[in-house]
């Protein structure tokens, strides 16, 4: 009996992991980051992204880990920060990620000083890429994380040439509405030092605060694409992209 339910439990745990996820590692000009190994300790680990902790999806708009998932913790000494280029691509890489249906997007936020001391929901961030419904109606069509899928799970982004050098986060995040008025949001944020010689810096009116971005009323957020066959629009939430 305890062996059998235990089984269970296990498998039932497998199944929850395999469904959801995050961004495992970076590919940055020919250069491999690691991403943080959530389900472990962060005693030990060295990272140029932030903590967190489970594959588990965030589910509501104002949930105050919406910046960089939960916990979105510095390692401290662990801390690392990939430094590159403005201009330069950036390659997230997910584990086998599962959902079609909803939009990708990408994020950066200047910490103003050290991003290893700088608190993620006390920022105002920027969008530099996003990728909504691409082709087809809302139930049926082509996704941005459908392309996510197809393209070996991994997102490609390129840093706005002309951004002002310093050091930033980047913050991947999926958003996954397949299931009916109950969005899945999935962000893992990772820290970069820009360099180069530009001088662009987003205006207010591209600068958002997560938790504050979004919410339940946005119609990209609560949605049942279900019961929107034959509808080709869809409003991605959050500010427009800033393209430097
Ligand atoms: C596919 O993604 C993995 C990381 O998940 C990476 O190591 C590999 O190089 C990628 N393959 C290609 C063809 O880009
Ligand atoms: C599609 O466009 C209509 C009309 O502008 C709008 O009311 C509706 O919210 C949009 N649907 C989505 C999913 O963004």
């Amino acid at each position: 009996m305890f062996a059998a339910a235990a089984l269970a439990t296990l498998a039932f745990g497998a199944i929850q992991v395999a469904a959801h996820g995050g961004v495992l590692s970076y590919s940055i000009n020919g250069q491999t980051y690691q991403g943080f190994k959530s389900y472990n300790t962060p005693v030990g680990q060295t990272s140029i992204q932030r903590e967190w902790d489970t594959y588990n999806p965030l589910t509501d708009p104002t949930d105050p880990s919406l910046a960089c998932n939960s916990n979105g913790a510095s390692l401290g000494s662990g801390q690392l920060s990939a430094t590159v280029p403005a201009g330069s691509k950036v390659i997230a890489y997910w584990n086998q990620w599962p959902h079609t249906i909803g939009p990708v997007m990408v994020y950066m936020a200047n910490c103003n000083g050290a991003c290893t001391s700088a608190t993620p929901s006390s920022l105002e961030w920027f969008k530099i890429d996003e990728a909504g419904l691409i082709s087809g109606d809302l139930p049926t069509g082509t996704w941005g994380q459908g392309e996510l899928v197809a393209n070996n799970n991994s997102w490609t982004s390129t840093i706005p040439a002309s951004l002002a050098p310093g050091e930033y986060f980047i913050r991947h995040e999926l958003l996954a509405i397949h299931t009916s008025n109950q969005p899945q949001f999935y962000p893992e944020c990772a820290q970069l030092v820009i360099t180069g010689s530009g001088s662009a810096q987003p205006s207010g009116s591209y600068l958002v605060k997560f938790p504050g971005a979004y919410s339940m009323s946005d119609p990209g957020v609560n949605i049942d694409v279900y019961a929107e066959s034959g509808v080709t629009n869809y409003t991605i939430p959050g500010p427009a992209v800033w393209q430097g």
